[in-house]
């Protein structure tokens, strides 16, 4: 059960509200795309709501509050959330016949931070359109749709945090492997990037109240927290000595915390990859070892036009520098093919990069020209089957290096965070270290213990393994976790 105390900041949402609905429990639906951070976010916004009288449901007919959480980092996910809309309507009309209420429709997230009221004059079903800095003032905003009858629209950048306002008394279980958001925004401004625009300037938490979190999510059923920011390793918060904290101080402030097991942050940029940092992967066990770390392309030329601030020879040195301090590190990244002026030359860096490091995973995209970004009024601009081609021939090359990866892992006993049941019974789910799924028998009484498994076999996006027998150690309030 959660407690209903009311989160210190949270604006008193209750004063405005229509009697007949603060008696009534409503629903929350999200559906989140995009990053971890939206995430991350979503997850917040359910927490924000339920003191208001609202649970979350999984399923959108029960809703009276419906979120779409939007990702705009590439084309057409305007559209996608139009058609959703689409869709929606069909689902209010139905849930207002049942309930004489209809639903209200809330779009968060970057999509709505980039449309703002445009949203609302192309789809009037929409009932709140609200920037992913604003989310704190969500139980406000429903008040005060609530209240008019006009759709709400907030996407300004506030003076305040919205960390300030998240409610610190949230007792449900949280995931076993929990997103924290450290820091936010970027002042990178790569030249392909709407983030910058869509996220704000750079800001970090402070190291207490980054502890304080993640001690309640520790409380909650957390075992691995993983570290998110748009710039995570750029993060420079208030230390505990009022001092600024580097992510290397927090992690290991972090580490400190009893009950946590694991530490992964993401998304990191080569730039701000620092030695202080590459040695908490020596030297911090918590620190798992595994980093995503983006390069987009391997053509110093290619990578200067999208203001990275390095060149391929720069990243090589840093994954040498990582593998020294940790040898077994996995490695993941990002890149995207067909930026403009990239010609077949600058894709034959980038694949020949690739071959050079091996990565265990990675993301890659054809590139999308965003409007309002210096890249999208470049010339040269590539041509889509030319950009299909490379993607696909860049794709191939990784697949091969991330069934590689797995293949080499074959054989090797690895400790397992177990995370999840399995499709099948006595099936349970975990990742290794390294970051890999894992499926393979276990008790039920394993889940939020970290076991010994044997990996024996890859399969299509996973690996098939054996529990190895008295390996397991148990966090001490599984009972609490499970509940
Ligand atoms: N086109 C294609 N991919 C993009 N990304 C960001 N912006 C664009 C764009 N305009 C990719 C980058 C980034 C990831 C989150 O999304 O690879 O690292
Ligand atoms: Fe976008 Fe570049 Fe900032 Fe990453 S570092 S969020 S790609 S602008």
């Amino acid at each position: 059960m959660f407690k209903t105390t009311r989160p210190c900041g949270v604006p008193q949402f209750d004063e405005g509200l229509d009697a007949s609905l603060a008696e009534r429990t409503q629903n929350i639906f999200v559906k989140t795309y995009g990053c971890q951070m939206n995430v991350y976010d979503s997850v917040k916004m359910t927490e924000l709501m339920r003191p208001h009288g609202y649970n979350e449901t999984s399923q959108i007919e029960q809703a009276d509050l419906i979120v779409l959480n939007t990702c705009h980092i590439r084309e057409k996910a305007a559209e996608k959330v139009y058609s959703e809309i689409g869709r929606i309507r069909q689902v209010q009309a139905a849930r207002a016949e049942a309930t004489g209420r209809k639903p209200l429709l809330a779009i968060a997230g970057c999509v709505a931070q980039a449309e703002g009221e445009l949203m609302v004059e192309r789809a009037p079903d929409i009932d709140i359109v609200l920037g992913p800095l604003m989310y704190h003032r969500l139980p406000e905003i429903v008040a005060k749709r609530q209240r008019q009858r006009r759709a709400v629209v907030e996407t300004e950048f506030p003076a305040e945090s919205k960390f300030d306002h998240f409610p610190t008394d949230v007792a449900t279980p949280t995931a076993i492997s929990s997103f924290l958001s450290i820091q936010e925004g970027c002042d990178k401004f790569c030249s392909f990037c709407v983030v910058p625009y869509t996220r704000g300037a750079e800001t970090s938490r402070s190291v207490a109240e980054l502890i304080n979190e993640a001690k309640r999510q520790v409380e909650r059923g957390a075992v691995e927290i993983t570290l998110l920011g748009q710039n995570v390793n750029a993060y420079h918060g208030e230390g505990l000595d009022g001092e600024t904290a580097d992510l290397a101080d927090l992690l290991d402030a972090l580490a400190a915390i009893d009950g946590l097991e694991r530490l992964r942050y993401t998304t990191s940029h080569p730039r701000d990859m620092d030695a202080r940092l590459i040695a908490q992967h020596r030297d911090n066990p918590k620190v798992m070892p595994y980093l995503h770390l983006p390069v987009q392309s391997g053509s110093d030329k290619v990578l200067q036009a999208m203001n990275r601030g390095y060149t391929a020879e720069h990243y090589l040195r840093i994954i040498d520098d990582l593998r020294y301090a940790r040898p077994d590190i996995a490695l993941s990244s990002d890149f995207i093919v067909g930026f403009p002026g990239e010609t077949d030359a600058d894709f034959q860096d980038t694949m020949r990069l690739v071959e050079a490091v091996g990565f265990s995973q990675c993301f890659s995209f054809k590139y999308s020209r965003r409007p309002g970004t210096p890249a999208a009024g470049m010339m040269k601009q590539v041509h889509e089957a030319v950009k299909a081609e490379r993607l696909e021939a860049l794709q191939t090359l990784l697949n091969q290096q991330a069934q590689r990866f797995n293949q080499q892992s074959v054989g090797t006993t690895q400790p397992v965070l177990v995370e999840r049941f399995g499709r099948h019974a006595g099936q349970m789910v975990g990742r290794t270290p390294h970051f890999q799924s894992i499926h393979f028998a276990a008790a039920p009484a394993t889940m939020g213990t970290i076991v010994e498994v044997a990996i024996e076999a890859v399969t299509a996006n996973s690996l098939k393994g054996q529990l190895v027998a008295g390996e397991s150690s148990q966090p001490a309030d599984l009972e609490e976790v499970c509940a």
